[in-house]
């Protein structure tokens, strides 16, 4: 078994690097209107330093890598650091999350660069929801950023959805229909409370609504490392998936992930406000062994499980521009 095991037996292999805080979008789940305080650009990690991080990591046995923001592809040529990561030695998969907008842009560039699998945020199929919930996109961007990235062979394509009570519910169905007539792979994530803007709407419903369609039958084997748990409408290419942090127990007991925030702090969980620094020990010449070491002490400090359900365990020192989800 590849990767660093953790104080309850769970296996560790997969690093998420947000490699920017700063956004294009001002999503009401994630973001104030006014944005956030942008941490000064010398704080961010440099390409470089996250290079040496990644190559540290994979000699202890994380062989996947995802990088978000923020948005990642605001920061300046994200290509390079994809360029960079692909060639470190047991990385057997390197992937984004985007909310899509730069896409097209972007996305054959980041092919030749070595990325192997895209997943996008889109959470409305309606250009006017799409700008009241972004409050700044345009939803034809991400269609387009959608078809690029399959023209530049990407697939599979993951849809993440933030479903929210009253908001984009109603569009549930819509989004499944996707999975069948456009092959699309569609997630449903349930709304983690970070903001208070809107009620989630528990996987359980979203299941049972979407069961007008037809039956779901278990689909496990779609590529993927994260919490998701997917499912196929008979006859359908794409498939249906469902995270669902706050009503699928026990969700923590398959994490096999750690964070590194932009300015180099490792997290040990997403809803946990522990961090180990990196930056400065790097900034300091730490050796490749002060940083397995360091890397070590994060992966021994995960918590067993997050405490959302307490409903008021949510992270308040960052937001979730400044983790990457
Ligand atoms: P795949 O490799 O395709 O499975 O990617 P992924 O699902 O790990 O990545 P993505 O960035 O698309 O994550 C989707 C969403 O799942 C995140 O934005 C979060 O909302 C949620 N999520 C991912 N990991 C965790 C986690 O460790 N804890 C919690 N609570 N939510 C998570
Ligand atoms: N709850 C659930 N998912 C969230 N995301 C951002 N904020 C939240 C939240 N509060 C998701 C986005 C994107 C990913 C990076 O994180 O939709 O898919
Ligand atoms: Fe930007 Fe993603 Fe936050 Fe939306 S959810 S504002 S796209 S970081």
């Amino acid at each position: 078994m590849t990767g660093i095991l953790d104080s309850f037996g769970r296996s560790i292999n997969y690093l998420r690097i947000s490699v920017t805080d700063r956004c294009n979008l001002r999503c009401i789940y994630c973001m104030p209107p006014e944005g956030v305080p942008q941490m000064p650009h010398g704080e961010i990690l440099s390409y470089e330093e996250i290079r040496i991080i990644v190559q540290a990591a994979a000699e202890l046995g994380i062989n996947k890598i995802r990088l978000t923001g923020g948005e990642p592809l605001v920061r300046a040529d994200l290509p390079k650091l994809i360029k960079m990561l692909s060639r470190i030695g047991g990385i057997q998969e390197l992937s984004l999350t985007t909310n899509g907008t730069l896409l097209k842009n972007y996305a054959l560039e980041l092919r030749q660069a070595g990325l192997s699998r895209i997943n996008l945020s889109l959470d409305t199929l309606k250009p006017d929801r799409f700008r009241y919930i972004t409050r700044l996109g345009r939803l034809k961007d991400v269609l387009e950023g959608i078809s690029a990235a399959k023209k530049a062979g990407f697939d599979p394509i993951k849809i993440n959805a933030v479903v929210m009570q009253g908001i984009n519910d109603d569009e549930i169905l819509d989004f499944a229909r996707m999975t069948c007539e456009e092959g699309c792979h569609v997630r449903f994530i349930e709304l983690m409370p970070f903001k208070g803007m809107a009620e989630f709407v528990p996987s359980v419903e979203v299941r049972q609504r979407i069961s007008l369609l037809g039956k779901l039958e278990p689909c496990p084997s779609i590529t993927g490392n994260g919490p998701a748990r997917y499912y196929r409408l008979a006859g359908a290419k794409g498939t249906i998936g469902f995270i669902s942090p706050l009503t699928e127990l026990p969700f923590c007991s398959r994490c096999n992930r750690i964070r590194l925030t932009p300015d180099g702090r490792l997290r040990p969980c997403l809803l946990g406000e522990d961090e180990i620094d990196l930056k400065m020990p790097l900034r300091n010449n730490a050796s490749t062994e002060e940083l397995r070491r360091l890397i070590l002490k994060a992966v021994a400090s995960k918590p067993e499980h997050h405490h959302l359900e307490g409903g008021n365990a949510r992270p308040v020192k960052r937001k979730m521009s400044q983790i990457g989800g």
